[in-house]
C-alpha cells in the first residue's frame, strides 16, 4: 500500500531541494501517494492565507509530510515562520525535533584535527514549548515606554515527554550517554524543572544511561573543541535551534543537515525537513545542496519502518558527498539537479 505523503515545497530553495528528494524517494521503489500543498509566500501574497483550517485537516490525515523551507524577504518576519511552520509543529503536536549531527567520512569539517569518529551525535530539541510558545505581548508599541514580553513556557508534561524520548534514543545507542543542555544557572525556574525531571526519570527508569549536563554556552564551546563528548543531546526549543545550526556547521554545512519533527506516539503525521531555511541568497541559481532534504527523506523512511530503503538513501547520499567539490553553492561543482541525479545513480 502506498504511503500518503504531503508535500509542502514552500519558499526559496525549498521547491528546488524537494524536487530532488522526491526523485530519490521514487528511485527507492517505496510507493507514495502524494498530495502537494500550496503553502508559503506565494499563497500568502496572493490570498492572505497562511495555513487555513482545511489544509490543516487534510494534513492531519496523511502518513508523513516532506517540507522544503518557508520564509521570504517579501513577507514580514514571523508571518510564515510562526503562522505556518510553528503552527504545524504545535497543532500536530510534533514535540520532538530530531536533528542528527554526524560527520560523514570524506566530508570536510572546519574543526582542525577532528574526523568522522569525533562527530556523531543526535540532538533532540523540544519542539512545542519554551520561548517559541508565543506567550507574551507588547504594550505602548512605538512609544518610549514600550514594553515587550516574550515568555518561556515549560510544562512538566512537555519536558518529561521529550526527555523520555531522548533517554530512549540514548539507551538504544552503544555509548548510552545523554547530555542535557540548558542554562540552569540563570533560567532557574525552567532549569529547575528540566533538571529535576532529567534526574528523576534517569535514576528511576533509565539507570543504564549515563547522565551529563552542560550549560548552553559551554555546550557551544564543546561542540567546537570536543564534539566527541556528545552522544545524545536533549535541550529546549531555542537552545536546540541555535545549537543545531552550529551542529550543521561542524558536520559539513547547512546543505547536509536533516531533521524530523516527530509525533512519537504516531497519532498523526510527522514532518521531515532540512534544518536550513529558504536561502533567498542562492534561490533560483541551482546552487542549493539537496542532500539535507534527501537525508530528511531517509529519516522519514526510517520513521515509517522502511529501514532498508532509509539505509540505502543514506548510503547513496554519503557516496555522492564524496564526489562533490564542496558542500554548498558553486563549489559543489554540480547543480542541485545534478546532485540529485548522482544520488539516484548511487542508490
Ligand atoms: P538559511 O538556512 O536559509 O540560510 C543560511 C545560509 O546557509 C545561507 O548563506 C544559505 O545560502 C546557506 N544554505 C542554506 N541551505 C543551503 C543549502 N541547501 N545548500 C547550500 N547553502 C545553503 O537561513 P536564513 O538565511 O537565516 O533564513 C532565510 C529564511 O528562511 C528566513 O525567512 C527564515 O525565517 C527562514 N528559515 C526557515 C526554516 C525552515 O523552513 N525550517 C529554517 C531556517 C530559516
Ligand atoms: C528551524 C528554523 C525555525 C525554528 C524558524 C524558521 C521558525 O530556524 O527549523 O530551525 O526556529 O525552529
Ligand atoms: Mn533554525
Amino acid at each position: 500500500m502506498a504511503y500518503k505523503l504531503g508535500v509542502i515545497a514552500g519558499d526559496g530553495i525549498g521547491p528546488e531541494v524537494v524536487g530532488e528528494a522526491l526523485k530519490v524517494l521514487d528511485a527507492t521503489g517505496v510507493a507514495t501517494e502524494r498530495t502537494p500543498f500550496n503553502l508559503g509566500a506565494e499563497r500568502y501574497l496572493e490570498t492572505g492565507e497562511v495555513l487555513p483550517e482545511g489544509d490543516l485537516d487534510d494534513l492531519r490525515r496523511l502518513d508523513a509530510v516532506l517540507l522544503g523551507a518557508v520564509g521570504d524577504p517579501r513577507v514580514p518576519p514571523g508571518v510564515l515562520e510562526r503562522g505556518l511552520l510553528l503552527k504545524l509543529r504545535f497543532e500536530l503536536d510534533l514535540y520532538v525535533n530530531l536533528r542528527p549531527v554526524k560527520l560523514h567520512p570524506g566530508v570536510p569539517t572546519p574543526l582542525a584535527g577532528k574526523d568522522a569518529d569525533d562527530i556523531d551525535m543526535i540532538v533532540v530539541r523540544e519542539n512545542t514549548e519554551g520561548l517559541y510558545s508565543g506567550a507574551g505581548g507588547v504594550q505602548a508599541r512605538g512609544t518610549l515606554g514600550e514594553v515587550a514580553l516574550q515568555e518561556s513556557i515549560n510544562t512538566r508534561h512537555g519536558v518529561e515527554r521529550v526527555l523520555r524520548y531522548a533517554f530512549e534514543r540514548a539507551n538504544a545507542r552503544p555509548r548510552k550517554k545523554l547530555t542535557m543542555v540548558h542554562k540552569t544557572n540563570v533560567l532557574t525556574h525552567a532549569g529547575d524543572l528540566w533538571m529535576r525531571t532529567f534526574d528523576e526519570l534517569g535514576a528511576m527508569q533509565y539507570p543504564n544511561v549515563g547522565r551529563d549536563y552542560s550549560h548552553v554556552d559551554a555546550a557551544c564551546l564543546y561542540f567546537v573543541t570536543q564534539p566527541e563528548r556528545f552522544d545524545v543531546v536533549v535541550t529546549d526549543n531555542l537552545f536546540g535551534d541555535i545549537l543545531t545550526d552550529l551542529g550543521a556547521a561542524i558536520a559539513g554545512g547547512m546543505g547536509l543537515a536533516a531533521s524530523g519533527n516527530l509525533n512519537p506516539s504516531r497519532t498523526g503525521p510527522s514532518i521531515f525537513e532540512p534544518v536550513h531555511g529558504s536561502a533567498p541568497d542562492i534561490a533560483g541559481k541551482g546552487w542549493a545542496n539537496p542532500i539535507a532534504c534527501i537525508l530528511s527523506v531517509a529519516l522519514m523512511l526510517e520513521h515509517l519502518g522502511e529501514t532498508e530503503a532509509a539505509q540505502r538513501v543514506e548510503q547513496a547520499a554519503v557516496a555522492t558527498l564524496g564526489k562533490l567539490g564542496g558542500t554548498a553553492g558553486e563549489a559543489m561543482g554540480y547543480t542541485t539537479q545534478q546532485v540529485g541525479d548522482l544520488v539516484v545513480e548511487a542508490l
